[in-house]
C-alpha cells in the first residue's frame, strides 16, 4: 500500500519524507491557497520544490473545466517533472482529458469521485489513479469504505489497473480499513500517518525497558 500525503506545506512534505515512508504527495487548489501560494509562476515552482523532496509521483490539479483548456494546463504541468501525475476533476471534459492524456502517457488522478460509477468511467478513460473521496462522504452520513470496496470489486472484476487512492483520508482507522480492503495508496494528513505511530503499551513498555537498565547501569 502507498502512502501519499496530502498538503502543500513542503514543512510536512518533509518530515514525512524523512520518516522513510513516503510514496507520493497530492494537493489540491485549497491546499495550496492554504499554503498562499498564488499565481501560475509561483504555483509552478512549488511543484517542483514539491517533486525535490519527494521520491514518487505528486498531483498537480488543473483548474480550468473545459477539455481544451484543461490539455493545455495539464500539458504544462506535466512538463514540470516526470513525478508530476495531472489532476482533472470527475466531470464529462474531464473524463475526455484523461483519455487524451493517457493516450500520450501523461499520468493523470481522476478526482472528486463520490460513486462507483464514475470510477468504473475513470478506468475506462485509462486514469492512472481515482481518488473516491472517503472523508467527505463519511461527512455526509454514507459510509466512505463501501465505495473503496465496491471499485475494488468492479476493478478486480476486469483487472483495470487504475490505482484506487483513497483521498479525504482523516485519521488512522480510515487507513486501516483502506489498507484491509485493499486500496493501491491512500492520501491523507500527516497527522494521521504519525497517529499509525501511537499505542500506550508501546509507551509504558519502552519506559520500563529504559528504567530497568537505568537502575543496573546506574553512574
Ligand atoms: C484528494 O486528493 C483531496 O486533495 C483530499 O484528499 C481532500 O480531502 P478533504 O476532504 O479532507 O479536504
Amino acid at each position: 500500500m502507498k502512502f501519499f500525503i496530502d498538503t502543500a506545506s513542503l514543512k510536512e512534505i518533509q518530515e514525512a519524507q524523512d520518516l522513510g515512508v513516503l510514496d507520493g504527495v497530492t494537493t489540491n487548489p485549497s491546499l495550496m491557497a492554504k499554503e498562499g501560494i498564488a499565481g501560475k509562476n509561483n504555483v509552478m515552482r512549488h511543484y517542483k520544490a514539491i517533486c525535490e523532496i519527494v521520491d514518487g509521483d505528486v498531483s498537480a490539479e488543473v483548474i480550468s473545466t473545459t477539455f481544451e483548456e484543461m490539455i493545455a494546463e495539464g500539458e504544462e504541468l506535466a512538463e514540470i517533472d516526470e513525478q508530476i501525475v495531472v489532476k482533472v476533476p470527475m466531470i464529462k471534459d474531464g473524463i475526455k482529458a484523461i483519455k487524451y492524456f493517457s493516450e500520450r502517457g501523461i499520468k493523470t488522478n481522476c478526482t472528486l469521485v463520490f460513486s462507483a460509477g464514475q470510477a468504473l468511467l475513470a478506468a475506462k478513460a485509462g486514469a492512472t489513479y481515482v481518488s473516491p473521496f472517503v472523508g467527505r462522504l463519511d461527512d455526509i452520513s454514507t459510509d466512505g469504505m463501501n465505495l473503496i470496496e465496491d471499485i475494488r470489486l468492479i476493478y478486480d472484476n476486469y483487472g483495470f489497473e487504475t490505482q484506487i487512492l483513497a483521498a479525504s483520508v482523516r485519521h488512522p482507522m480510515h487507513i486501516l480499513q483502506c489498507a484491509k480492503i485493499g486500496a493501491d495508496v491512500m492520501t491523507g494528513p500527516l497527522s494521521a500517518i504519525m497517529a499509525l505511530l501511537n499505542h500506550p503499551l508501546t509507551d509504558s513498555g519502552l519506559a520500563k525497558f529504559l528504567a530497568d537498565y537505568a537502575k543496573v547501569n546506574a553512574k
